[in-house]
């Protein structure tokens, strides 16, 4: 059995035999096949101009919908899903193995994974009504990924008439040769059929192209070094899918038993014998499934997959057939993208981060994270102050409800401050009202931390002359309490301070702490009103201790943790900025909404290893980063964008970028 197209090509060629030598014989070849396979002579010149699909009813199986082919008996069951992992190429193959023997698919039933666009879906096909097996499924596919259920698609259009005078054309023969008639009824009759049982594809699933290659590579080291390449140049389509189903082991023992019974002295048994030799010595070596496997996409690829538009692959996407499909084993399936570039699903506002290794946009949604902070890391000179801003720029004029504050020890944000008209308060000249925090058990705590204060005498004023004697290093007599709220986005710049690392530390904290106690004791809000921004939060880490559990701890860090680590139920979301994953505690880190590690050295990414996790290719891709300096200089890339590079995590699930952040020039320009 071969895939649809000989089935056509040779229902042309025995029509035109029968024109060409009418015999009695040729006459009968011609009906035979058109009786057997002018429905898909027909759908095949049909599809060329508008691809069509089976059409499907709605059907409940217990508390699931499923697209119902009546014509075929098959279910459709559909979900939109999220990988809950983000792993890529031949790293991928032990998770798709896991997942494939888990599902412990029937040879008629066939799962396949969609990517259109920005969206992915899951489909289980079957045959058997069964509700208990499609949640069995279900449960299965929930390790991997987050579902939401009960899809509904398919086309209303039903294929237009002209398909009949297509069917009829053979009748012109007629005057020739009498048999055509016979044949032109027999089409017209396939056109009736294709008429009740297609729809137009609308624009939903179609997909253009499908993989042509029977047989790939058997292999395990074609396997390495063609997975995480056909992977890449898969994620780069705009459209996708695979499908999937076991291979019945009959079948597999089939192709063995016919090898080495045939007779050795031909050349070609020599060949299949080494090749299932090889192929069962991967089987046993990897843990291997046979399986058939079928590639979607929308447009060619030249890969060992070898995808070709083809006007059928619609139609075969939703025919699901062993014999049509590539045979393949479970591992083969990590040449598909599957688990890469999850997201998390909602629909809450998206802040566009930069774009992954294979130019599609990365968005962070910023509603739906966990927790209310995140970390950005990165050694000096690789973006993190530059990109911090981009994105900052970018938050607010996307969306106008949003309030950014920034805490900025290097001045690194009054550009940013001019282009969002943001107001800039230069510190210690002003500070945050802390009058309004008399007896804040916080600020005395903090006070006390900097020793300018005394245990139990947190009466008024003693903030007050506390502020005061720091704000004398900068040469302010008097610092005042600038009006903070309601006055839009605002930048503290520290730049007064920075020969006093104390007395920047000191201010820093005092800062943050004033918007945390402010935010913590407002009422529940479930949308981030304000991004609150501390670049170098090593200066928080001032007279911080290890407490018994190992945690490293002080007065402002507490309130990050009750704050941001209890919930994202407050309005804000913290953005915390530090050269070494050192200089942030790691809890901080580990439980952080999104985490933008930049590249750097090896000595730089030591800890960032150990507390993200990365693995070898995050950890290469690191290494191989530029400065944005480097982004733009160079006569080759002249007049090109400057650019940041970093590993992307994304909380609650192992999401992982490599991402490529356009900066934002006027950003520098302006200083
Ligand atoms: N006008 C400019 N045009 C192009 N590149 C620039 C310009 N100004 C600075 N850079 C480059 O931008 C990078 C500095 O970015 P940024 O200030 O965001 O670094 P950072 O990671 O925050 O460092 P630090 O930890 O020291 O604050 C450096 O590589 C610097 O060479
Ligand atoms: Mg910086």
């Amino acid at each position: 059995m071969r895939r649809p197209h000989i089935y056509i090509y040779a229902t042309l060629f025995a029509l035109a035999a029968a024109l060409l030598a009418p015999h009695p014989l040729t006459a009968a070849l011609a009906v035979a096949a058109t009786a057997l396979w002018g429905e898909w002579l027909l759908l095949w010149i049909y599809s060329m101009r508008w691809p069509l699909e089976p059409h499907r009813e709605k059907a409940r199986i217990g508390g699931y919908l499923a697209a119902y082919d009546p014509r075929r008996k098959v279910y459709h069951i559909l979900w939109k899903a999220e990988p809950t992992r983000s792993e890529f190429g031949i790293a991928a193959a032990q998770t798709i193995h896991e997942m494939f023997a888990s599902l412990a698919l029937n040879p008629s039933e066939y799962i396949a994974v969609v990517q259109q666009e920005k969206d992915r879906y899951i489909r289980f096909s079957t045959k058997i009504p069964d509700e208990s097996r499609i949640s069995h499924v279900e449960s299965v596919l929930r390790t991997y990924f987050v579902l939401q259920g009960d899809l509904w698609v398919s086309g209303k259009i039903k294929p237009r008439r002209w398909i009949y005078y297509a069917a009829a054309a053979p009748l012109l023969f007629g005057l020739f040769n009498p048999v055509f008639l016979l044949i032109a009824a027999l089409l017209i009759y396939h056109a009736h059929n294709i008429r009740k049982w297609y729809r137009e594809a609308e624009l939903f699933f179609s997909f253009e192209a499908v993989s042509t290659k029977r047989d790939i590579g058997t292999s395990r080291q074609s396997l390495e070094t063609f997975a995480g390449a056909e992977a890449a140049a898969i994620a780069k389509m705009e459209k996708w899918a695979v499908v999937f189903t076991p291979r019945p082991e009959a079948a597999v023992e089939k192709e063995f038993g016919k090898a080495y019974e045939s007779p050795v002295e031909k050349r070609g048994v020599v060949v299949k014998l080494h090749k299932t030799s090889q192929l069962l010595e991967r089987m046993l070596k990897h843990d291997e499934r046979p399986i058939y496997m079928q590639v979607f996409g929308s447009q060619d690829l030249a890969t060992q997959l070898e995808i070709r538009i083809d006007p059928l692959a619609n139609v075969l996407f939703w025919v699901p057939k062993g014999a049509y499909m590539t045979k393949a084993l479970s591992h083969d399936l990590a040449r598909i993208p599957i688990f890469y570039g999850g997201k998390l699903m909602s629909s809450g506002r998206k802040l566009f981060v930069g774009y992954d290794r294979f130019s599609r946009p990365v968005e962070i949604d910023i509603d739906s994270m966990p927790t209310s902070h995140s970390v950005i890391l990165g050694p000096s000179g690789m973006g993190k102050s530059w990109a911090a801003a981009t994105l900052l720029k970018r938050l607010v004029e996307s969306h106008e409800d949003l309030k950014i504050v920034v805490i900025d020890p290097h001045g690194d944000y009054v550009p940013l401050a001019k282009l969002v008209g943001a107001r800039v308060f230069e510190v210690p000249k002003y500070i945050p009202p802390i009058s309004q925090l008399k007896n804040n058990r916080y600020l005395h705590m903090l006070l006390m931390e900097f020793g300018l204060a005394q245990p139990g005498a947190d009466g008024a004023g003693e903030a007050e002359a506390a502020v005061k004697a720091m704000a004398k290093v900068a040469g302010v007599e008097l610092p005042h309490e600038a009006h903070v709220t309601g006055v839009g986005h605002i930048v503290w710049d520290l730049r007064p301070l920075k020969h006093d690392a104390a007395a920047q530390a000191f201010f820093v904290s005092l800062i943050l702490l004033w918007y945390l106690t402010q935010w913590g004791a407002r009422p529940h809000a479930e949308k981030v009103e304000t991004a609150i921004v501390v670049d170098e939060a090593a200066l928080l880490l001032h007279s911080a201790k290890i407490t018994e559990t190992g945690l490293v701890t002080n007065t402002v860090l507490t309130l990050i943790r009750q704050l941001s680590m209890g919930g994202r139920k407050y309005g804000f979301a913290l953005w915390i900025i530090a050269q070494l994953a050192r200089h942030v505690p790691e809890d901080i880190v580990e439980n952080a909404g999104f985490v933008l590690q930049l590249g750097g050295t090896t000595r730089a990414l030591k800890k960032s290893l150990e507390v993200l996790a990365l693995d070898r290719y995050d950890y290469e891709y690191l290494r191989s980063a530029t400065t944005p300096r480097e982004t733009v200089g160079g006569a080759a890339s002249a007049g090109s964008r400057p650019y940041a590079m970093g590993v992307l995590y994304l909380s609650p699930r192992d999401l992982k970028y490599h991402v490529k952040i356009p900066l934002e020039p006027l950003l520098k320009e302006a200083v």
